[in-house]
């Protein structure tokens, strides 16, 4: 069914908005920067913090969050929980990605898209130091041509890097094809999905990725702190990674402080004490994506972006990137003048945007309604009006 024919989503929208108390006072359409908080990633921090008040440390129980974050992480895209390894931030888990490739012989070259979030790119930058040469997929009207990487993809290729969604304009990015792309060649893929879990359906096998990197914070309702990768099986014993620390190994409390031996899953990635207090609101946050389910998700999604792209053009509102929302994810982007001052004139007006660079993004999520959206491109219309 054509997306402006959809009034109400697959799933129970009042129960859950009943669960986001920021709801009762505003409207957050940053998902694309940070999700709001529900009671039940409150009630997963607060968790936390009376095992430590009750038992002073509760190291068994803390362990087994780690293993239920990385199993739900595993579940959302298809993977087995001995594939995923676990790190505070997207930049670290790419840098320790970085640190077990090699860069000495003749494949050297990083074929990077121009759509990375920039902390990607730097890392792939630094490897320029270790023998690697970045080559530049171009973004092109907010968007990457799948040609743009087979400009560059060739046999001295070691990695393609491509986010599945652009962070700008959500711009979505043909992973199947680069995968194929990049195995032509017998080279490696990475993902960054953060922009694109929890709002499209991601299986990474079916996909054919080799890695995936994404945070939290977005459409997955944690919080700053905890990143997830997932490292394909067959590539997991031939990674050695310098970035490291005694959570990589075979058996971390055996201390063993003159061996270096490599744990045999995706955890041999890991480095030190695990973030635990994030773990908890992580996983929290995971469960509600993973019990509504992303492919319910997406469909609503596709409604709020197609009223959110509609509704912006017929506000007078420029566009930046794709408006077919069969190529997006449900952030879409409108172009302003100083993005900051928008975004603080709309917050006075109960509306959470993000500003970033030249553009507003407005980023409904599952609890959002046709309403919050109409509301919300009224309130950007109105305040762009006045500057
Ligand atoms: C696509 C994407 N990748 C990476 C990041 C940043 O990752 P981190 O701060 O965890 O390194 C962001 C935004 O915060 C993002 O949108």
């Amino acid at each position: 069914m054509h997306p402006s024919l959809i009034t109400a989503p697959p799933y129970d929208i009042d129960a859950l908005r009943g669960r986001i108390p920021l709801l009762k006072s505003m409207i957050p359409m940053n998902n694309c920067s940070q999700a709001p908080q529900t009671t039940a990633t409150r009630a997963a921090a607060e968790f936390y913090l009376e095992t430590w008040n009750q038992s002073g440390m509760d190291w068994d129980e803390w362990m087994d969050q780690v293993r239920r974050a990385k199993e739900e992480f595993a579940t959302l895209i298809g993977a087995s929980t001995d594939e995923i390894a676990l790190f505070s931030s997207v930049s670290e888990a790419t840098s320790a990605l970085a640190s077990a490739l090699d860069f000495t012989g003749k494949r050297r070259k990083l074929v990077v898209s121009e759509a990375e979030f920039p902390t990607v790119g730097q890392v792939w930058l630094a490897q320029e130091k270790r023998g690697a040469q970045v080559q530049w997929a171009a973004v092109r009207d907010g968007a990457v041509d799948p040609c743009e990487y087979e400009l560059h993809v060739d046999r001295e290729t070691v990695l393609v890097s491509a986010c599945h969604g652009y962070y700008l304009d959500g711009a979505l990015q043909d992973i199947a094809r680069l995968a194929a792309l990049a195995h032509s060649h017998d080279a490696l893929l990475f993902v960054d999905a953060y922009q694109t879990l929890g709002a499209v359906p991601v299986n990474v096998k079916t996909l054919d990725v080799d890695f995936l990197v994404s945070g939290n914070l977005k459409y997955l309702m944690g919080i700053p702190g905890v990143a997830f990768m997932y490292v394909r099986r067959e590539l997991i014993e031939s990674l050695h990674p310098t970035v490291t620390g005694w959570f990589g190994r075979e058996n971390p409390f055996a201390f063993k402080v003159n061996e270096l031996d490599w744990s045999e899953n995706a955890s041999r990635f890991d480095t030190g004490t695990p973030p635990i207090i994030n773990l908890y609101v992580a996983r929290a946050g995971l469960e509600i994506i993973n019990e509504i389910g992303v492919a319910n998700i997406r469909a609503w999604h596709e409604v709020l972006a197609h009223r959110l792209v509609e509704g912006g053009v017929e506000r007078g509102l420029t566009v930046f990137g794709p408006t077919d929302v069969a190529h997006k994810t449900a952030s879409t982007a409108f172009i302003v003048k100083d993005s900051p001052d928008v975004e603080i004139a709309m917050r006075a007006k109960g509306i959470i945007p993000s500003a970033r660079g030249p553009v507003i993004r407005l980023a409904p999520h599952y609890y959002s309604t046709l309403a919050d959206v109409d509301t919300a491109l009224d309130v950007l219309a109105s305040v762009t009006r006045k500057a």
